[in-house]
């Protein structure tokens, strides 16, 4: 399985911290934020990772991580995103690099506090289709939610002003091959991008959508100035205990 980071976007959400730079490089704790999804792909074992970066910062990643040898890499890949298309269009740009292997895609502002191991040994295992993980927060209406019944998924919608449950779909998505023939059929949401719920929910239509339920902390530390402190403390008490 391939890895694949995303790390692209304006960042406005943090102006005016992310006026100078990308919002992927600014500290969490005492590391730089990229630094968390990427140590979290290696951890699990993935040795492939394609890093997707845009803006006119897209110069420093390649300072800051190299060949990503302090993370016991061999090599890392990058590619360039012209315009801040939203993340399922990052993503179709990857799709050469995927090269017809299953992917794993990190947004490079979620961190996380569990091992992703399991969940990429049972999507190794998992004969096709998508997997998501979930986790219930108190803010829903700040990210993709989806919609139970039972133990099934029967809808996601992205950012809804009344969201049908409190279980976030967060930033880590499984995908198989058919991901990229996926985003070709997509069209712009109303804020311009391509929007990765949609290609969750294509597959969900196909009734190829698994989802697991997140047990450590999440945080998506792109989301507000608050959330970026929220989740550095998170790092920080975990690293002192
Ligand atoms: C994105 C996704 C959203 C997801 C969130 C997780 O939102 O669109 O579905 O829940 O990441 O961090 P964004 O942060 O790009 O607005």
């Amino acid at each position: 399985m391939k890895g694949i980071i995303l790390a692209g976007g304006s960042g406005t959400r943090l102006h005016p911290l992310t006026k100078i730079t990308n919002k992927h490089l600014l500290p969490v704790y005492d590391r730089p934020m990229i630094y968390y999804p990427l140590e979290t792909l290696v951890e699990a074992g993935i040795e492939d990772i394609m890093l997707v970066t845009g803006g006119n910062h897209a110069g420093e990643f390649l300072k800051l991580l190299g060949n990503g040898r302090e993370f016991g890499l061999k090599h890392l890949n990058y590619t360039y995103q012209e315009r801040a298309g939203g993340i399922a269009e990052a993503l179709g740009l990857t799709q050469h690099f995927a090269g017809g292997d299953k992917v794993v895609v990190m947004l490079g502002d979620n961190l996380i506090q569990d091992s992703l191991r399991e969940a990429v040994q049972a999507f190794e295992a998992q004969p096709e289709g998508a997997k998501i993980l979930l986790k219930a927060v108190p803010n829903p209406m700040e990210y993709g939610v989806a919609e139970l019944q039972g133990d099934r998924i029967v809808g996601i919608e992205e950012k809804p002003r009344q969201p049908k449950s409190n279980l976030a779909v967060i930033g880590i998505y499984f995908y198989d091959a058919q991901v990229f023939d996926v985003i070709q059929t997509l069209e712009p949401s109303l804020r311009g991008e391509l929007e990765i719920t949609d290609v969750n929910n294509a597959y969900l239509q196909r009734g190829q959508l698994a989802h697991e339920l997140v047990r450590g902390w999440w945080g998506d530390a792109g989301e507000s100035i608050e959330a970026l402190l929220r989740v550095s403390n998170l790092v920080a008490d975990w690293r002192v205990q």
